[in-house]
């Protein structure tokens, strides 16, 4: 039965690399926060939790399965935990193109997109491996990006590697079903991957389907024109941050990167029933949020 418990996915929501708690420097870089004062978090029900979030995060955690176990929604127990989904596509190698798949969710009547994100070891390497570096958002791929948007380099890239399949199965997926609704969705590198999706699609779909983004443990993906772009493209765009999670601190403000408006914060997870305790974080890189965060 579908629960609305938070324990089935904490194994993908809850990592903190001990090395590297927050808030000590990484790679060498102080991860200092902002000085905006955004405004005091306010708490979110647990029916929000179970009717908007809970949904989202069980199937970022789906393109966790190999591809080959998603063509046939065949991957145990992520898959039954959405029984009627039917799959259009699903691809990657689970290396330079992590898992996805496009979906229909019967039960929601909506076309999902999820992106397989990377295990948080690799996560770290990968990002210093391509170090921080910026870059101008693909103006074909985007074309109502102003010329100031810049998005990381690797999430670029990587976004790019399946963005032209994704947007055409998304197009035949809603005229073959009639739905109105597109949620995207992912976790770490995948919720990066994700939000660049969400504003594509936004830009290339009618104005009558709707795009909800519900990510988690999303990275900062560009400097402030794309924060802003977040913000205004996609106004319900939700980025859920687990306790002291250090992966949405990078890349560091100190190189311009910034998150987007929308964060939902798990404070607490009940050991014994599995209930997050959750807050929404008003602004940009809620100040208040993140001086808790320090100091719990
Ligand atoms: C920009 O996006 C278009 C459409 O997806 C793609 O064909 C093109 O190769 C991209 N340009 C670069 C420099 O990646
Ligand atoms: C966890 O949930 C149980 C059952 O609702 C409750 O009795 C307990 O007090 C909760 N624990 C914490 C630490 O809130
Ligand atoms: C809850 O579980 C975590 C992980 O097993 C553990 O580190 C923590 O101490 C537990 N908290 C409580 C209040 O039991």
């Amino acid at each position: 039965m579908f629960s609305s418990s938070l324990v089935a996915l904490l194994p993908l929501l809850s990592f903190t690399p001990r090395t590297l708690a927050a808030p000590v420097p990484l790679f060498g870089i102080n991860l200092g926060e902002g000085s905006e004062a955004t405004g005091n978090p306010t708490p979110i029900s647990q029916s929000t939790i179970t009717d908007d979030l809970l949904r989202p995060a069980l199937f970022a955690r789906t393109a966790y399965c190999p591809s080959s176990t998603l063509t046939d929604w065949s991957c145990g127990a992520p898959c039954n935990a959405l029984p009627g989904v039917n799959v259009f596509t699903a691809g990657g190698d689970d290396g330079e193109i992590p898992f996805y798949y496009v979906a229909s969710d019967p039960q929601t009547q909506t076309i999902v997109v999820a992106h397989e994100g990377t295990d948080p070891e690799n996560f770290y390497s990968d990002l210093n491996d391509i170090k921080f570096s910026q870059v101008a958002i693909n103006a074909t791929r985007f074309p109502q990006a102003g010329s100031n948007v810049q998005v990381h380099d690797g999430f670029q890239e990587t976004q790019g590697r399946t963005a032209d399949t994704i947007l055409s199965t998304v197009q035949s997926a809603l005229a073959s079903t009639g739905y109105t609704n597109v949620l995207v969705t992912g976790h770490s590198l995948g919720a990066a991957v994700a939000s660049l999706d969400a504003a594509m699609l936004k830009m290339a779909l009618p104005s009558n389907i709707e795009i909800g983004s519900v990510v988690f443990g999303l990275p900062r993906v560009g400097n402030q024109e794309w924060a802003d772009l977040v913000g205004s493209l996609l106004p319900s765009f939700t980025h859920v941050t687990n306790q002291n999670d250090p992966v949405p601190r990078v890349p560091p403000r100190a190189l311009s990167f910034v998150q987007p408006v929308g964060e939902a914060h798990i404070t607490a997870v009940n050991n014994s029933t599995g209930d997050a305790t959750m807050e929404e974080c008003p602004g940009q890189e809620n100040e208040v949020r993140a001086f808790r965060r320090a100091v719990v």
